[in-house]
């Protein structure tokens, strides 16, 4: 390996290899610290945690359980906000003696309370001066947990819809709760954005439902079958799309939250649209829109953005709060230069030595303006995939993240992964046959401008084990970079390099879970860093890039086929015979100097 002095500032670290324990694995010269588990109080009246005794009661005042996204805002005097959601409950691994064919009902309620957000201030000036470790500070005014039974708003031109309308709700105006959180993006006005993802699975009884158009837009979104896996139906109707077929178009919205006014109530924004959303992240066009950049994670569907018809004002918050309800959804299309017949799935280079093209960004609605023959502006909103399947927009390879890059407006989009495709449907934006690792391609606005029409794309990285012929480090020496699979969640530190974490590498690499830097300019542009492993079993979420510190989401530890309570894969990370807790995690330079600098 060449020196550490020729890679560039802020990725100035000893990669480390591939990781198949149950440890978090961090570069030499550096230590990590667990900020908040799952089960920790974040009130001094909650409980301590003990699994054998949860209740609904303790897990309200408690962080919630698979942390994803996590953003962080500074407070000042070492002070900081960690907001994180709480994607999903994995009730094999959370209670003991469950049956999963006769769930009780304290146990639904603890899952309710167990999803949704959690806003929760940190600080680190218990540790001493050199120390970058976070510790939750119980009872901070900012403090918060929203939940299954938590109340929402659904703003912008969709709220109020019939389609939105039920028993509970006759305005179709306010939802109770959010759920299957994924990841998220802070905005430049101060607020989190965060992503309602596979929501399909809390509903029940698709099957039931007997009008053929009512069907065929639940099955678009994965809704099929009987029972739901959790069996909620049975103890809240709204799950039952039998008897409350609309409660399903209250889910899959990005939901904006201001985590500095606790009594403030979130908003489902609906003029981003409803899909699968992995995330939105937002960057401000040349002349101050704000535009949010989302991908809507299932094989072979779109990439999005939305762009604001008004401009950002710094320090305005009631107007910057209305940007995300007004403006225009866009999907993309994206075109390759290169001949069909060199694109066979086998992902080697065309002639032209890359995979690349142009593409356009096609207007799906406007405010209350649709641009999709035969669709209303509510349901362009409200069933955006059938809309992009309408103008045949680019069918991808699991759209994830989607991140601007702060320095050079650039924009990264991870698909993770898409066995399902065929060599015959391998074409060059997913020039892959069963895509089993992953690419990231990167992204370039006409005129640098991010509310431009159209925009000239190439793929950065075809993910793998580099001594696989088929993947790609933006033409970067293969034998100098970390394997890497399944990219998902993104995000650039202050020097503008890339961090990408992984979800998937357990079954395509056969090893843990992890943590990239990749330059994405000059000449280690490429150049790809394994930075951490998660433990057995988990996901590398959430990733924050700060100067001081890295902080992740370890989702899921120790969540395989066959494990449970009784039977953990991981003991991470309170070790002995415990039972595994997702949690966030802070790594940092033992000497206090700054990550990634020799
Ligand atoms: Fe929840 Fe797309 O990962
Ligand atoms: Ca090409
Ligand atoms: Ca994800
Ligand atoms: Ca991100």
């Amino acid at each position: 390996p060449h020196a550490p002095g020729g890679t560039a500032v802020g990725l100035r670290f000893e990669p480390i290899q591939q990781q198949t324990g149950d440890a978090f694995t961090v570069p030499p010269g550096y230590l990590h610290d667990v900020v908040i588990r799952w089960g920790d109080p974040i009130f001094s009246d909650a409980p301590e945690f003990d699994p054998e005794n949860q209740s609904a009661e303790a897990q309200l005042r408690q962080f919630g359980y698979n942390n994803d996204h996590v953003g962080l805002f500074d407070l000042g005097r070492g002070e900081h906000l960690i907001v994180a959601n709480h994607e999903y409950s994995s009730e094999p691994m959370m209670f003991p003696r469950y049956d999963p064919e006769n769930p009780t009902q304290a146990q639904v309620e603890t899952a309710w309370a167990a999803h949704g957000l959690t806003v929760v201030a940190v600080s680190g000036e218990w540790r001493g001066r050199r120390s970058r470790a976070l510790d939750p500070v119980l009872d901070h005014p900012l403090n918060r947990r929203l939940h299954t039974s938590s109340e929402f708003e659904l703003t912008g031109p969709a709220a109020g819809s019939e389609l939105l309308r039920t028993s509970a709700d006759a305005e179709g105006r306010t939802v109770l709760g959010t759920l299957n959180n994924c990841a998220g993006g802070l905005t430049p006005w101060g607020t989190w954005l965060t992503a309602e993802e596979n929501f399909n699975q809390y509903f029940a009884n698709a099957d039931a439902v007997a009008d053929p158009t009512a069907r065929e837009r639940l099955s678009r979104y994965g809704a099929t079958g009987g029972e739901s896996g959790r069996k909620w139906e049975r103890f809240d109707a709204r799950f039952d799309l039998a008897l409350e077929p609309n409660e399903f178009n209250r889910f899959g919205w990005i939901v904006e939250v201001d985590p500095f006014d606790p009594t403030s109530t979130p908003k489902k924004r609906t003029a981003l649209g409803r899909f699968k959303h992995e995330a939105a992240n937002v960057q401000i066009a040349a002349d101050g829109r704000a535009v949010a950049y989302m991908g809507d994670d299932e094989r072979f569907d779109y990439l999005y953005k939305f762009v604001s018809d008004e401009a950002y004002v710094e320090g305005d918050v009631a107007h910057n709060a209305t940007l995300l309800d007004n403006g225009t959804l866009y999907v993309a299309r994206l075109t390759g230069d290169s001949p069909a017949s060199q694109i066979d799935g086998s992902g080697t280079l065309p002639g032209d030595g890359e995979f690349d093209g142009s593409g356009e960004w096609i207007p799906l609605v406007s405010g209350n303006t649709s641009h999709v023959p035969g669709m209303t502006a509510q349901e362009v909103l409200i069933f955006t995939r059938q809309a992009g399947d309408a103008v045949g927009a680019t069918k991808m390879d699991r759209p994830e993240d989607v991140e601007p890059s702060p320095r050079t407006g650039a924009v990264y989009v991870a698909l993770t992964n898409n066995t399902s495709r065929t060599a015959a449907q391998a074409e060059e934006p997913n020039p892959r046959a069963v895509n089993k690792f992953g690419h990231v391609l990167e992204l370039v606005e006409a005129g640098s401008d991010a509310s431009a029409a159209t925009f000239a794309w190439s793929i950065f990285l075809l993910c793998g084990d580099p001594e696989d012929p088929s993947t790609y480090f933006a033409g970067y020496d293969k034998s100098q970079v970390s394997p890497i699979s399944c990219p998902d969640n993104l995000a650039f530190d202050d020097h503008g390099n890339l961090w990408i974490s992984t979800d998937g590498q357990p079954g395509t690499l056969g090893t843990n879970d992890a943590l990239y830097g990749v330059a994405v300019e000059g000449r280690q542009r490429g150049e790809v860093r394994q930075f951490l492993a998660v433990p057995a079993g988990g996901e590398t979420c959430g990733p924050v890039i700060t100067d001081d510190r890295v902080l992740v989401a370890v989702q899921h530890p120790g969540e395989v086929d066959g494990a449970s309570y009784e039977t953990p894969l991981s003991h991470w990370p309170d070790g002995g015979s415990s039972i595994p807790r997702p949690s966030v995690v802070a790594t940092y330079r033992a000497d206090g100097k700054k990550i990634g600098h020799a």
